[in-house]
């Protein structure tokens, strides 16, 4: 059943939050505007306000988060690890869009700078989404290599160039998960639908020429919720921090079972 609700545990109160002001001598006072929630203290969710100063701040969002955790308020939660885009941990809702908070300069904001975990996903801790039941659907399209036949006694299993381009860029995707929580057909099915982060990666081993299973796969996916409550939106696409283009994956694998009817 569709919900056109957002997860309880997500909305915030329009209480005022706590303000956290820039230290004195501060010359280049930014505002964050930050959800908050602790599931533990039986509070509701609100937004703080902190006052940063980017003269003694770096300059992407993470690093004005850092320096919030580091100085100012340690009970602020959030995921990061690599800080250059590459693990996907610190993917986040900033400026009302879906985005890795270490790429994402603080200059490309104007005005105030409002961070959200990323929609429609429950909360587990102020920037942090449970995304349990992401994981469990990028391993439900087997995201590995299935072969029947044995590989060659002396060397690995080969691909050509042109094949190896097919699957060069689906292999970039970090799981970031700004393409799924930024789908609509996936905020209200995301139980049944398996979302362009994981149709991205089954895509992606559909069309590996090594693997084995492409017919396998393909009947996993011809269901009238897993593929097809995609409706070619396309926000996945533009939420993308990769560039990748999972409406255009989706768009595929659509084909490739259309064409093998025939
Ligand atoms: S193109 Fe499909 S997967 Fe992408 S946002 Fe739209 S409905 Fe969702
Ligand atoms: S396709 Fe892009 S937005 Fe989606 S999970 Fe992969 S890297 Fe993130
Ligand atoms: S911290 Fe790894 S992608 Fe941002």
């Amino acid at each position: 059943m569709a919900e056109f609700s957002l997860p309880a545990n997500s909305r915030y109160q329009d209480i005022p939050g706590r303000l956290h002001k820039a230290p004195p001598g501060a010359t280049n006072v930014r505002s964050f505007r930050i959800y908050r929630f602790d599931p533990s203290s039986g509070e509701k969710p609100r937004l703080d306000r902190y006052e940063v100063d980017l003269a003694a701040c770096g300059p992407m969002v993470l690093d004005a988060l850092l320096k919030i955790k580091n100085e100012v308020d340690a009970t602020l939660t959030f995921r990061r690890s690599c800080r250059e885009g590459i693990c996907g941990s610190c993917a986040m809702n900033i400026d009302g869009q879906n985005t890795l908070a270490c790429t994402k300069a603080i200059a490309e904001v104007k005005g105030e700078v409002r961070i959200f975990p990323l929609p429609h996903m429950p909360v587990i801790k102020d920037l942090v989404p449970d995304l349990t039941n992401f994981y469990a659907q990028y391993a439900a399209v087997k995201p590995w290599l299935q072969t029947r036949t044995p590989a060659p006694p002396d060397r690995e299993r080969l691909q050509s160039k042109e094949d190896q381009e097919k699957v060069d860029r689906p292999s970039a995707c970090i799981l970031c998960a700004c393409c799924s929580t930024s789908c609509p057909s996936y905020w209200w099915n995301s139980d049944r639908y398996l979302g362009p982060a994981a149709l991205l990666a089954a895509y992606r081993w559909i069309v590996d020429s090594r693997d084995e299973a492409t017919g396998e796969r393909l009947d996993e996916l011809d269901d009238p919720f897993r593929l097809y409550r995609c409706h070619t939106i396309m926000n996945c696409t533009e939420a993308c921090p990769k560039d990748l283009n999972p409406a255009r994956a989706i768009a595929e694998i659509k084909k490739l079972l259309v064409e093998r009817q025939h």
